[in-house]
């Protein structure tokens, strides 16, 4: 069956290398603000996607509640444009990380969008969604990890010998063990407090076989930085020799750069989830364009 990509704003040039990969048209979508802040978008020949499978591919960062309407708007006049099926590729999934309530009189905001978002779409695939929980048990989502291929990079350009995959606290647990198993290497974990009201993290102490070893840490999101931060500081004072981080989501927010590297870490190896957002030095990207189109070929025939 044919397909096209309806692509959202921010998902920048992963969204060209996915159609060349795939062998797949990427639509045009006109936009407008109307002079009130509402948002307008049409896709611009209709025509184009009757019959076919449309592939909406957007991320939600940065603006994330505009994404989040996009996101549904796209779906919206796909289907209403006459698509045979709608999927939902979104490369970063906002809001995950309130996953429940952590404090009466929350919202579980998480579950909403992963709702909203599955009462449009006929299948969805998220690139590492903070909490799996929140989509375990809806069998139109799927959650791509990529951390085999994050870690492979790590080992073959940075040189590692011995590496350790670390997961900065027990919520990551599964992604360092995901990719230890996948890579026959050894993981292990830190154990991370963070105070609900202002934020603050603490990583308790724990005995880790670290000593003279590299380090790969593997997390999500790196939003301030401060876990990751926070991480490399306790495994270079239990005496890792490198630390290298692999992370799923690179917001970088503020000033974070710098503190990632005043912390000691090597090298962050992350995805173009939310585009190429940062050229400096100890950043990499890795390319996942190929795996996402096999994936969705895979989704569509
Ligand atoms: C939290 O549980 C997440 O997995 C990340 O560790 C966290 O969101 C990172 O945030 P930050 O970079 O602000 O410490």
């Amino acid at each position: 069956m044919d397909t096209v990509i309806v692509p959202g704003r921010f998902v920048g040039r992963l969204v060209e290398d996915l159609s060349k990969r795939a062998g797949v048209e990427i639509l045009d979508v006109s936009r407008k603000i109307f002079p009130d802040g509402e948002h307008y978008l049409r896709i611009s020949n209709p025509d184009e996607v009757k019959g076919k499978v449309a592939v909406v591919v957007n991320t939600m960062y940065p603006r994330q509640n505009d994404a989040l309407l996009e996101t549904l708007m796209l779906a919206d006049a796909s289907r209403r444009a006459g698509a045979n099926a709608v999927i939902g590729l979104i490369t970063y999934l906002a809001y995950a990380r309130q996953d429940k309530l952590f404090l009466p009189g929350e919202p579980v905001t998480g579950r909403l969008i992963v709702d909203s978002l599955g009462r449009i779409f006929d299948r969805v695939f998220v690139i590492d969604i903070h909490s799996p929980g929140l989509i375990e048990d809806n069998p139109l989502y799927s959650n791509l990890l990529f951390f085999d291929k994050l870690v492979e990079e790590i080992i073959s350009k940075e040189r590692v010998s011995d590496p350790l995959i670390v997961s900065p606290d027990l919520g990551a647990l599964h992604r360092a063990r995901w990719a230890a198993e996948k890579l026959g290497l050894d993981y292990d974990y830190l154990v991370k407090h963070r105070d609900r009201i202002t934020g603050e993290i603490k990583i308790e102490p724990k005995t880790l076989e670290v000593d003279e070893r590299d380090i790969v840490i593997v997390d999500d999101i790196a939003s301030t930085g401060g876990t990751l931060a926070l991480a490399a500081v306790k495994l270079l004072e239990a005496g890792a020799r490198n630390i290298f981080v692999a992370v799923s989501h690179a917001l970088l927010v503020h000033d974070t750069y710098n503190r990632i590297a005043s912390s000691g870490i090597r090298r962050l190896y992350t995805l173009p989830t939310i585009g190429v957002r940062h050229e400096e030095e100890l950043i990499r990207y890795v390319n996942i364009a190929g795996e996402l189109a096999e994936i969705i070929k895979r989704a569509v025939y």
